[in-house]
C-alpha cells in the first residue's frame, strides 16, 4: 500500500499518540458503557486510548433512539477514549471512518474467507449481517474536537440472535471460533490505534479510500427508502462531513444524514 500524506485540513505539526498509559477498567454490570466514561471524563483527566468495558449493558445504547443488547458475557461491548484535539470539529467524520477501518481489518483478519464491508456510516458487516455497531460520542472546544467516547459492541460469541438472525452474526456464528474477550478488546483497540497514528501523522486520504474501498453497495445499484419514498440509485461515496451521496436513477444528486435513508 502506498501512502499519500495530506495535511490540508488539520494540524500541520507532528502529533504524538501514545496508549501506553491507558487503562482498561472492567465492569462486571452496568448501564452503558459510554455514559460510564463520560461520566468519569467529565471529573478527571484520564489517559487517552482508557478503556471501560461491561460484561453486561443493561441500557445499551445504539444509533439514534436504537438500544444495543447482547448476551452477558459472550460479546465485546467497550468504550474506547480518544483525544483528536488536532482534528477540526468540522472533520470528526474522519474519526468514525478510522475506527470503522481499524475494526474492520480486526474482523477481516480472523475471518479471511468472509465478505467484511463497512455500512454507511459506522456498521460493520460480514456476509451481510451486522457484526459490529459504534456510537461516537464528541466533545467540541472552539473549532476543534476535545475528545471522543467511542462506543464499540462486536458480537464474538453469541450464538443466537432470537429475531434479529436474519440480521446479525457474530466471529463464532461465521468460523466456530470462541474468542477471549478481554483479548479481543486489547487486539481491536491495537487496530484503531494503527488508523489512528495513521491520521496523525496525515495520511487521511489512505483513511478515506480504504473506507470507500470497503463501504457497502459503492457503485451498486439498490433500492433506498427515503421519507416514506422508496428510489432506485447508486451510492457514490460519502463528503467529509459523513453525508452519504446518492444518485438516483433519474440522475438526480441525493445527500443523506444518519437515519435519513434506509437501506
Ligand atoms: C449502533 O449500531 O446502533 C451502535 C451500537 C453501539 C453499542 C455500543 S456497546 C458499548 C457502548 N455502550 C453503549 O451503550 N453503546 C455502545
Amino acid at each position: 500500500m502506498s501512502y499519500h500524506r495530506s495535511f490540508i485540513t488539520f494540524a500541520k505539526k507532528k502529533v504524538m499518540i501514545t496508549f501506553n498509559n491507558a487503562t482498561h477498567i472492567r465492569l462486571e454490570e452496568t448501564g452503558s458503557t459510554n455514559s460510564v466514561l463520560l461520566e468519569m471524563v467529565k471529573k478527571e483527566h484520564l489517559p487517552e486510548g482508557t478503556i471501560v468495558s461491561a460484561g453486561y449493558q443493561t441500557a445499551g445504547r445504539g444509533m439514534g433512539s436504537n438500544s444495543w443488547t447482547s448476551e452477558k458475557g459472550k460479546n465485546a461491548t467497550f468504550s474506547l477514549l480518544l483525544y483528536p484535539s488536532f482534528i477540526k470539529a468540522e472533520d470528526q467524520f474522519i474519526i468514525t471512518q478510522l475506527i470503522s477501518v481499524g475494526i474492520m481489518n480486526w474482523v477481516k483478519s480472523l475471518l479471511p474467507g468472509c465478505d467484511v464491508v463497512i455500512k454507511w456510516p459506522n456498521d460493520i458487516l460480514v456476509n451481510r449481517k451486522k457484526i459490529c455497531g459504534i456510537l461516537a460520542q464528541s466533545s467540541i472546544l472552539g473549532d476543534r474536537l476535545q475528545y471522543i467516547i467511542a462506543g464499540i459492541g462486536i458480537n464474538l460469541n453469541q450464538s443466537n440472535f432470537g429475531e434479529l438472525d436474519q440480521f446479525a452474526t457474530s466471529v463464532l456464528c461465521e468460523s466456530g471460533q470462541q474468542l477471549d474477550v478481554d483479548q479481543s478488546i486489547k487486539e481491536i483497540r491495537e487496530k484503531i490505534y494503527d488508523q489512528y497514528t495513521l491520521l496523525a501523522e496525515g495520511y487521511i486520504e489512505n483513511i478515506q479510500k480504504e473506507y470507500l474501498r470497503v463501504l457497502h453497495l459503492l457503485n451498486e445499484e439498490h433500492i433506498f427508502m427515503s421519507n416514506q419514498e422508496k428510489f432506485s440509485g447508486t451510492i457514490k461515496g460519502v463528503n467529509r462531513f459523513g453525508q452519504l451521496l446518492i444518485t438516483d436513477n433519474h440522475g438526480r444528486s441525493r445527500t443523506y444524514n444518519t437515519k435519513e435513508v434506509l437501506y
